[in-house]
């Protein structure tokens, strides 16, 4: 396999359908799509998998290379699931202009409204945004064509975060100061109806030849044969999700505003701010790989006591992915990695990766590498010996083949 230049530099995501929406730590869709193409023989059917699917980021694009490829994707994050859902499904192109008309004479026509409520909802948003967005909710709730009122729920689900009382500094729910609240300018109405109109066309291409299913891979991967999936492309948590990136802790302001109805949802998700999280890949430990402790040894002496803890939890889950994912995936495996700080010892993810996976009876055919470019990730997280311990400031991209 010929190398490629994923450094993207300039890729701005609001150009294309991966900007309509925010979720943390996304893939670089055109970079995931120039792997892929080399990848994928658009006169074969080609059956492909992504266990944490995310924002769908490279579903989507695998549906744009080729008709031919059947797509699957798991979540455990009813947020992630409705995001990459709408991506790939599209709207109703026949109904979507009636439909945004009726929307946004609804919208105007609500007068007497009973607020929205959920736990902490007055935490989360002041009350004026509140209203509004409670209107915005009821109005999409009337909307019958479902294609078309999901892609108006994703739309919402940024006004959301726009209008919220958390910080954009980070993913985690952190209260704004008192006079940052008070500065919010309530643009609810008019935002979600602008990016309506201004986003629709993006989602004209509906694909239909795709399966995603909301739970926990680990569990939902026994479920397929073995060598079913030619190819498997994923980006899975670096850590626990407490402590590296908190997915679901992001997703519950939208999650509170969807009708629950619309949702895909197992019934555990609302218990609490953080359950998501704690019972997403290394917060709970779920499954046993009975040899994880022996292939991380050496990190393990690495770091202090305190920590070892999340990291075995994590690695368990970790390893038990990656036996499932090798036992389904009969070609390529495609993993983009980042290394994460763990007690001032760097985490070579992507090392530990290709050294169980070769073990499984993959080699390494291309590895890549990219400079990340956040705002959410400081570059510095701290200093240790008077010498800078950088945050994940590179990603990597391990295209695995098998032998
Ligand atoms: C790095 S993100 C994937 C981002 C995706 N590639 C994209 O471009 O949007 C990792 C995803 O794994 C999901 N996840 C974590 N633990 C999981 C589990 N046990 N089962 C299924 N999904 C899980 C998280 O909810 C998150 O969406």
């Amino acid at each position: 396999m010929k190398t490629i230049d994923i450094s993207y530099k300039d890729y701005k995501k609001r150009d294309d359908i991966h900007g309509t929406a925010l979720y943390p730590a996304v893939m670089v869709g055109p970079a995931q799509k120039d792997i892929l193409l080399d990848l994928i023989d658009k006169d074969r059917h080609t059956k492909i998998i992504d266990p944490f699917h995310g924002s769908g980021t490279a579903l989507y694009e695998a549906a744009t290379i080729s008709s031919k490829v059947s797509l699957i994707g798991y979540d455990i994050n009813p947020f992630a699931n409705l995001i990459a859902k709408v991506k790939l499904q599209g709207i109703d192109l026949s109904s979507i202009k009636s439909d945004i008309i009726h929307l946004a004479e609804h919208i105007k026509q609500i007068d007497e409204i009973e607020m929205h409520i959920f736990p902490n909802s007055t935490k989360w948003f002041r009350e004026d945004i509140i209203r509004d967005l409670t209107k915005v909710r009821l109005s999409i709730m009337q909307t019958e064509n479902k294609r078309n009122r999901l892609y108006f729920w994703y739309i919402m689900s940024d006004v959301i975060r726009k209008h919220s009382n958390t910080r954009s500094s980070t993913y985690k729910l952190h209260s704004k100061k008192e006079d940052d609240i008070s500065r919010i300018q309530n643009q609810v109405i008019e935002l979600f109806l602008e990016n309506v109109e201004a986003h629709y066309q993006k989602f004209s291409n509906g694909y239909d030849n795709f399966q995603l299913k909301k739970g926990n891979s680990l569990d939902l991967l026994r479920e397929n044969s073995d060598n079913e999936f030619d190819i498997c492309i994923t980006s899975p948590p670096y850590g626990d999700n407490a402590t590296t990136v908190t997915y679901g802790q992001f997703s519950m302001l939208p999650l509170n505003w969807i009708d629950r109805k619309d949702l895909d949802l197992e019934d555990w998700e609302y218990e609490n701010y953080s359950v998501i999280d704690s019972k997403s890949m290394g917060g709970c430990m779920s499954n046993d790989s009975p040899n994880s402790q022996e292939e991380i040894k050496e990190l393990l002496n690495s770091i202090p006591n305190a920590m070892q803890k999340k990291v075995i939890k994590f690695f368990n889950d970790y390893f038990y992915a990656l036996d499932e994912i090798s036992r389904v995936t009969k070609k390529y495996i495609i993993m983009t990695l980042g290394h994460r700080i763990v007690g001032g010892k760097q985490i070579e993810l992507t090392d530990i990766t290709m050294n169980a996976l070769s073990k499984k009876g993959f080699g390494l055919e291309l590895q890549l590498e990219r400079e990340i470019f956040s705002k959410r990730t400081p570059r510095i997280l701290a200093y240790k010996d008077g010498q800078p311990i950088s945050s994940m400031n590179k990603e990597y991209v391990i295209i695995m083949k098998k032998i």
